[in-house]
């Protein structure tokens, strides 16, 4: 491995700890490094907190150790003032020579300019080391920058004869996954913004669409109802969580659950998946069910699929949806198989 990645993999691993913690921001890391040894290391640990540079950098109390020194950071380094002030300023205040950046911001206030601010200073930049790394670390922020929408995950769980639910009265529970598998499904809802569902798996599967099996912030519960026709007596109004309806009616907002008027006549996933881009939210998972998932591949809006083919035969039901993607991984999750795919 050539030296300055060595140290770009270790900011990316610090990065990866903020998972589910940062949006809308970034996932970043940060290494400083002097004759081949760490000094110091950092990530952004969660939105309102101090930037990976600013944490790794004030860690260093001896500043005069900063004259030979190199940081390494995952995404370029911030020149305009937020929640904290630019990062940018802080690297020429404290004299540091030399910096290597995974990746260019591609955010407006950003992109390029905290580089070309550097290189006034007459400090060093070395761009794009494992600039694919740093991308895949933050393909939500990227999706979410590039295609002005949140990065969207469709999720659903599939019987082996590819149903994804079973009409017999008989059944015991509406699962078809099995335990490990379902785990993991809070698991992906801790890292994203917002999870989704059609109205009639809220009618039918009740769902609570939290992080219970997993820790980690809940995400903000989306579903599609254009008669609000669900009722208070469901999980998903029960007001524990934020939670979004999209509705033709008008309804006033409750304090957790925000009603948001949108035309049925219209493109609906359009009109949601603007309304979430300017919230800033920055990535969705779609739970189903099939109308609700087909709606989006329709569309072709979507990112990255995760189907769940599961070791069960339900003979018959409603028909899994069918996806035309790359396909990504493959991996066993005790009895069931998860399959990825990613966006043509
Ligand atoms: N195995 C799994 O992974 C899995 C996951 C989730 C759900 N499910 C199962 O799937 C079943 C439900 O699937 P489903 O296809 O019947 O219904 P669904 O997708 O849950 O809900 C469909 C309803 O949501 C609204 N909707 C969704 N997308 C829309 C769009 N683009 N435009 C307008 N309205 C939209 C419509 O409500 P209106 O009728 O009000 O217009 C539509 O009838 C459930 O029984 C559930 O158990 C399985």
């Amino acid at each position: 491995m050539k030296y300055k990645e060595i140290f770009m993999r270790r900011a990316l691993q610090l990065a990866k700890n903020g998972l589910g913690m940062t949006s809308p921001n970034p996932m970043v890391g940060c290494v400083i490094e002097r004759n081949g040894v760490i000094l110091s290391e950092g990530w952004h640990y969660k939105k309102r907190m101090l930037h990976a540079e600013a944490l790794t950098i004030n860690n260093i109390k001896n500043k005069y150790l900063f004259f030979d020194c190199t940081l390494y950071v995952t995404l370029e380094p911030c020149v305009h003032f937020g929640e904290t002030p630019p990062c940018v300023d802080l690297i020429i205040r404290n004299n540091i020579p030399r910096v290597v950046v995974g990746i260019q911001d591609p955010c407006d206030k950003v992109k390029g300019l905290g580089i070309q601010k550097l290189r006034k200073y007459g400090i060093e930049v070395i761009e794009n080391v494992l600039i694919n790394e740093c991308r895949f670390l933050n393909k939500r922020f990227f999706t979410f920058y590039e295609k002005k929408r949140p990065y969207i995950i469709l999720k659903w769980a599939q019987s082996d004869d590819g149903f994804i639910y079973s009409y017999s009265e008989n059944k015991k529970d509406n699962w078809i996954s099995g335990i490990h598998a379902r785990q993991l499904n809070h698991k992906w809802r801790s890292e994203e913004d917002s999870v989704l569902v059609g109205r009639k798996t809220v009618l039918n599967d009740n769902p609570k669409l939290n992080v219970r099996k997993w820790f980690g912030i809940n995400p903000i519960r989306i579903f599609i109802d254009k008669k609000l026709s669900i009722s208070n007596s469901h999980f998903i109004l029960d007001g524990s969580q934020h939670t979004i309806v999209f509705t033709e009616k008008y309804k006033k907002n409750t304090e957790n659950i925000e009603y948001i008027q949108i035309s049925f006549e219209k493109k609906i996933i359009n009109q949601i998946l603007n309304f979430l881009y300017k919230k800033k939210i920055l990535s969705l998972i779609v739970e189903g069910g099939k109308k609700t998932l087909e709606s989006f591949i329709k569309e072709n809006v979507w990112d990255e699929s995760r189907v769940f083919i599961c070791d069960v035969l339900l003979k018959s039901g409603l028909k899994a949806p069918e996806i035309d993607g790359i396909f990504y991984k493959k991996i066993n999750i005790d009895k069931d198989q998860l399959k990825v795919f990613n966006l043509r």
